[in-house]
């Protein structure tokens, strides 16, 4: 045994070193970006100006303050967004002047946002310069709003302190020309409130932490549109303002300067702004992916904003943290010594041995799960036998100790869990195997016809393989093929599919 674990040992670090890629690129991705926000500013500017445009919209690259209600104004002039620094003009961007050959830049905001130094370098490549600027960044609000036409029905709100709500609305805001008014939380103050009993609509946007429910009471018409979070609120947005989008633009909700200059072109193709984490997709947006049956998307920024790895997580199932099935027990996620599962049952399956009731059981659903793929097993020529289910906090420690005494702890702890980190204490976890490598629980299992059909169809039944081959720096544990864990049906396909671990997709 402790051969064959060395051996095992060996073979997973070579494969440790050769690390599948662990997620696919999705295929109907169309992504703008740069390097930077300066850079995926002239992309997006490429994308959805081919031809140029005479006039264009310049706001600081590292300040949302004034640009947040420019989008409209840009819709307006039929121009993009293009980004500068408050004191010089980057060369790539004037080059991009250059291809669009534009003949007129309005500036967002004062010279304290974007100096009078810009507006020369501006003037010196014969490109005629206007701001669009008030005192501070309520009033530029104001101001590009009064000069995108005298009469509006509607306007709307945002916290004039936070840009996701703002970005999320940006794209609906600009293919209606409806100004992007900015407010404090709980008042309005006399430039934006002038401003405001102009129109006989008001969409407020963002819950009462940034716009308060006074404040809805004080604007002709209010309405809120809104979510629990700013990814959910992009979401309301999209549902209320583009129903039926099938090709969506995906941003980062973390930082704005992505969102802002792809929303104009957002809005040009009449698509909404969804928002994710680097990382993450909340289970809302996932959810209007579905409903929608969206299989291509825009994203707006690099890989640093939005990782490449977001359309899978795009399709992801939806999953609730806190769902029993989806529970995390490993090297970080502990189990107290008293965790006892609920339903514990012994599923009418073989065991190659008798009587040591307590590991022939799992909890009730996974039990049934169980029996229904070891009956589909049969039926197609593998005979399996289950091993070991659930094992208490002091059945695992008894395990752990044996092992520590006879490996030497380290080693030990590549395939055997100390107690409270097991799998096998939820009630979720079955080891299987078959009598062509009799009985035992060794890789080669994974070889033999049984082991084959386990890999390809357990997820079927809601299992996964939950240590898979070459990802012991992620699991904590050495290739186990015969180590089943409950998950659910869905889940367990999404992970066999993409080739994921528990961590990463729950992490
Ligand atoms: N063999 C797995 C890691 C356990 O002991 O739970
Ligand atoms: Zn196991």
């Amino acid at each position: 045994m402790l051969q064959k674990k060395l051996i095992v040992s060996v073979i997973s670090l070579l494969m440790l070193i050769s690390l599948m890629p662990r997620a696919a690129e999705a295929s109907g991705e169309e992504r703008f970006g740069g390097a930077g926000r300066y850079e995926t500013a002239n992309i997006i500017s490429k994308a959805g100006w081919k031809t140029g445009a005479k006039e264009v919209v310049l706001a600081r690259g590292d300040d949302f303050a004034d640009a947040l209600s420019s989008t409209p104004f840009a819709a307006k002039i039929n121009g993009p967004i293009l980004l500068t620094t408050g004191d010089s003009l980057k060369g790539s961007t004037a080059q991009e002047l250059k291809r669009l050959n534009a003949s007129k830049v309005w500036i967002v905001g004062g010279t304290n946002a974007i100096s009078d130094k810009v507006a020369s370098q501006l003037r010196n490549m014969n490109l005629k310069v206007e701001r669009l600027a008030g005192k501070d960044r309520i009033r530029t609000s104001v101001a590009i709003a009064n000069k995108l036409g005298s009469s509006h029905g509607t306007a709307i709100v945002v916290n004039r302190d936070q840009f996701p709500d703002a970005i999320a609305i940006a794209p609906y805001a600009a293919q209606k020309k409806i100004p992007i008014i900015l407010s404090d939380r709980n008042e309005l103050n006399s430039y934006n409130s002038n401003f405001l009993k102009k129109v006989n609509k008001t969409y407020l946007i963002g819950g009462d932490a940034v716009l308060s429910n006074s404040l809805l009471k004080k604007v002709r018409n209010g309405e809120r549109v809104a979510g629990g979070n700013r990814h959910v609120t992009s979401v309301r947005i999209a549902e209320k303002f583009f129903s039926g989008s099938s090709r969506p633009f995906i941003a980062t909700g973390e930082k704005f300067a992505d969102g802002l200059t792809g929303s104009v072109l957002a809005a040009k193709r009449n698509q909404p702004i969804l928002l994710v984490k680097q990382n993450s997709v909340d289970n809302t947006v996932k959810r209007f992916i579905k409903n929608n049956n969206v299989k291509n998307y825009t994203v707006l920024g690099g890989n640093q904003a939005v990782d490449s790895s977001i359309g899978l997580k795009l399709h992801a199932p939806q999953f609730d943290r806190n769902s029993e099935w989806l529970m995390l027990v490993n090297k970080k996620k502990h189990l107290s010594s008293s965790y006892v599962p609920k339903n514990l049952t012994i599923p009418n399956v073989r065991f190659p041995f008798s009587g040591y009731d307590q590991k022939k059981n799992l909890r009730s659903v996974p039990a049934k799960a169980l029996e229904n793929m070891f009956a589909a097993a049969k039926r197609d020529g593998s005979t399996l036998y289950a091993q070991s289910g659930y094992r208490s906090y002091q059945r695992q420690k008894t395990l752990f100790d044996y092992y520590k005494r006879q490996y030497g702890e380290a080693a030990a702890n590549r395939f055997s869990a100390r107690p409270g980190q097991s799998e096998h204490q939820t009630g979720l976890a079955m080891d299987v195997t078959s009598a062509s490598v009799g009985y035992d629980l060794v890789e080669s299992f994974g070889e033999t016809k049984e082991g084959k059909w386990v890999k390809n169809n357990a997820w079927k039944y809601g299992f996964i393989v939950r240590y898979p081959k070459g990802a012991e720096s992620i699991t904590g544990y050495q290739y186990e093929p015969w180590h089943l864990r409950y998950i659910g049906v869905e889940h367990a396909k999404y992970i066999t599919e993409n080739h994921l671990t528990l961590e990463e997709y729950l992490e």
